[in-house]
């Protein structure tokens, strides 16, 4: 079993409805964001609480640099400064942090600060959290299948030896759980290709509360939601 006590050990959160919430108050978009880093530093701080082994949130999707300049511009300042100034949130929690995601195209100035943040707090030993930055589901698929050609290419892989576990080997979350559950908040009933791979057997809850007002009341909805659920994996409870 991957769960303790009914919680699950991996939770992945499409963190949806910040504009939503804003023009809701007939505020700019960007103020949706702001509030929203507050919810990340809750749920986060809930999550190391409760001994969650991984989070994993979607905070930069591939597909995001499509929005206005100006709305890309501030969620990347926002991405930096939510780095630096976490960094204590990040220590006093004992949380590991990681990204997955074509990382290498991020400016230069964030780049630096992930690549501080891994260091930092490389041997902490509680929660790992991992943001999903430049991220698209079908991208890492891509870039696995590449990785898995090269290595035919140089004559250190057989491709009758391709399975699952090599794939999985190569994506971004090579070393890392699937995830129990997934959380979307915002209320649309898609997965929006994030984790296409690593959701197979992943239980989604959905809710409309946009992800600004998603805090620590409505994770534990969510958990008391999930214990109830019993995971077949495809067979049949004995
Ligand atoms: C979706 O809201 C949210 C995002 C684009 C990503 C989430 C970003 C944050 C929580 C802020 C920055 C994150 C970190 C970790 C610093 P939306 O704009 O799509 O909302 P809408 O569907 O109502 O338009």
């Amino acid at each position: 079993m991957s769960e303790q006590n009914g919680l699950p050990s991996h939770i992945a959160i499409i963190m949806d409805g910040n504009g939503r919430w804003a023009s809701n108050r007939g505020l700019a978009r960007v103020r949706g964001h702001i509030e929203g880093v507050k919810s990340v530093r809750e749920i986060t701080e809930e999550c190391a609480r409760r001994h969650i082994e991984q989070l994993t949130l979607y905070a930069f999707s591939s597909e995001n640099w499509s929005r206005p300049r100006f709305e890309v511009a501030i969620l990347m300042r926002l991405l930096r400064r939510y780095l630096i100034r976490e960094l204590k949130t990040i220590m006093n929690n004992n949380i590991r942090f990681t990204v997955i995601g074509r990382i290498e195209g991020l400016p230069e100035d964030v780049q630096k600060e992930i690549a501080t943040e891994i260091e930092l707090s490389k041997n902490n030993t509680g929660m790992i959290l991992c943001l999903a930055l430049n991220y698209g589901g079908r991208t890492e698929i891509v870039d696995a299948a590449r990785r898995l050609a090269q290595k035919v290419q140089e004559g250190k892989l057989r491709p009758e030896d391709i399975n699952e576990e090599t794939l999985k080997e190569n994506m971004y979350t090579a070393g890392m759980r699937d995830p129990d559950l997934l959380i979307r908040t915002g209320g649309e009933m898609r997965v929006s290709n994030f984790l296409l791979w690593e959701i197979s057997y992943t239980e989604l809850w959905v809710t409309p509360v946009y992800w600004p007002d998603f805090r620590k009341e409505q994770l534990e909805e969510a958990l008391r939601d999930y214990a109830a659920r019993e995971r077949r994996y495809g067979g049949i409870l004995q």
